[in-house]
């Protein structure tokens, strides 16, 4: 198996028509234009055996506050998803483990929003956020209670000292978070 970082920028239409079968295939009707949308405009990680998508994660810069802190960019993480067929053999651990040196290597921290896989990203290093969430819209500052699903990949620990702060993040179309 061969897995590999590329930049969104370098992904021809093929990849990324592999990539929305990809995750149709491991999320099914859950996975919106919104969230292809989403997965573009940072670095991806593609795990592929013998020609063929087994597994994909990417992640993009976002705007968040963390607590009354400035506004810090820090790497969002999109459409990890391993083939349905290929589940439970690593590869969702390789793929995120060198997306994690990727982020690294860009931000100091990384976000994510999860709903049924938040024992894949705790084995993986990952904390569950404690505080309340917001999105910043145009009506303003809005609670919207994503924080249940919400993680946090703390590279450079000072950058994100308190778990249980309000975290905001910017709308985007599609689920803010
Ligand atoms: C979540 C997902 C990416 C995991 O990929 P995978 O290739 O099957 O994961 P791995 O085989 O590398 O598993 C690594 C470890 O995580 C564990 N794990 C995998 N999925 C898990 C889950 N949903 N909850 C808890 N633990 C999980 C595995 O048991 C394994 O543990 P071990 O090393 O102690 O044996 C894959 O199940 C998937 O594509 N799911 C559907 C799409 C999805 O929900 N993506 C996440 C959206 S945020």
């Amino acid at each position: 198996m061969e897995v590999v970082a590329v930049a969104s920028e370098d992904l021809d239409d093929e990849d990324r028509r592999s990539l929305r079968a990809l995750w149709d295939r491991a999320f099914g009707d859950r996975f919106s234009d919104d969230d292809a949308d989403h997965a573009y405009g940072g670095v991806h990680v593609l795990a592929r055996d013998g020609g063929r998508l087994v597994g994909h994660a990417s992640a993009v810069p976002r705007l968040i506050r963390f607590g009354d802190q400035p506004w810090r960019t820090v790497g969002y993480v999109e459409a990890v998803a391993t083939d349905p067929d290929r589940q439970g053999e690593g590869i969702g651990r390789q793929v995120m483990g060198m997306l994690r040196d990727e982020i690294s290597s860009r931000w100091p921290a990384a976000l994510l929003s999860t709903g049924r896989a938040r024992g894949f990203y705790e084995l993986l290093g990952w904390d569950r956020w404690r505080g309340l969430s917001y999105t910043r819209t145009a009506e303003g500052v809005l609670p919207d209670g994503e924080h249940g699903g919400l993680m946090v990949l703390r590279l450079d620990r000072s950058v994100v000292p308190d778990l249980a702060v309000p975290v905001t993040c910017e709308d985007r179309p599609g689920d803010a978070w």
